[in-house]
């Protein structure tokens, strides 16, 4: 059995107090949450408050985004041991934000996916396609292109270490929403590319679903079997809405 896993992706969103009464309101209703783990992740900026208020308690958080680099002159970007030492569990890596608006390419992903795992991080790798690859048929096409460049460049065995996130870019953000049966052809899709590789690995990655997952419909999404959680933006900023989820990912 594979644990559920729902991660909040705040995104460029929040403030010092918002964070503050976001997070007092996950503290208070945590204990509800059975058996999924929960993470946010969090603005760069925010994570040494993230860490005082959520150290101690069942929540755990990460960051959006990692350099390739250890350290150096790499003026305005974050090293992954600067992540680890703010308590980061997990990392987001190849968000389709970040594919799309700051150009980052599968082998650029594939590294920032590398360098985020030798560091001890749990990387989330985010796929999916773009509502053009759905028309024309290509969505297996173009996840299984995202998949194998992690794949080829660093073993299956690296999958092991990480999260995979499906996120059709259609969803995110636009209150559209795979079905539910759309969302698992696509992740059964992955498992079982991830098996033709290695059956063990691909039985116990977690694939979250991400893309307008909100809390009247997530249980449907969470209840299909390849379905082992959910990258949630807008509704990770209303606690209601995010516990809503978590419960329902049991
Ligand atoms: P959304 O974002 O839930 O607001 O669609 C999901 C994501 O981009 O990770």
């Amino acid at each position: 059995m594979r644990q559920k896993l729902v991660a909040g992706n705040w995104k460029m969103n929040g403030s010092r107090a918002s964070i503050k009464a976001l997070l007092d309101g996950l503290k208070q209703g945590i204990a509800a949450v059975e058996s999924a783990e929960v993470a946010v992740c969090a603005p760069y900026v925010y994570l040494g408050d993230v860490e005082q208020q959520l150290q101690g308690t069942p929540i755990v958080w990460g960051a959006q985004n990692l350099s390739t680099e250890a350290s150096g002159a790499f003026t305005g970007e974050i090293a992954a041991s600067m992540l680890q030492e703010f308590g980061c569990k997990y990392v987001i890596v190849g968000h389709s934000e970040r594919r799309a608006l700051y150009g980052e390419d599968d082998a650029l992903v594939a590294k920032k996916y590398a360098v985020a795992r030798a560091a001890g991080l749990k990387p989330i790798l985010c796929v999916g396609e773009m509502l053009e690859d759905r028309e024309a048929g290509t969505t297996e096409a173009v996840v299984a292109r995202q998949l194998d460049a992690l794949i080829d460049a660093e073993g299956v065995a690296a999958l092991a270490d990480g999260v995979i996130a499906y996120e059709p870019v259609w969803a995110i953000g636009t209150g559209k929403t795979a079905s539910p049966e759309q969302a698992q052809e696509v992740h059964q899709f992955i498992r079982q590319r991830i098996a033709e590789r290695d059956a063990s690995v691909a039985e116990k990655v977690q694939i979250l679903y991400g893309g307008s997952m909100n809390a009247g419909n997530a249980a449907e999404l969470l209840a299909q079997s390849d379905i082992d959680g959910g990258l949630i933006g807008g509704a990770s900023l209303k606690p209601d809405d995010f516990l809503t989820i978590c419960r329902a990912a049991g």
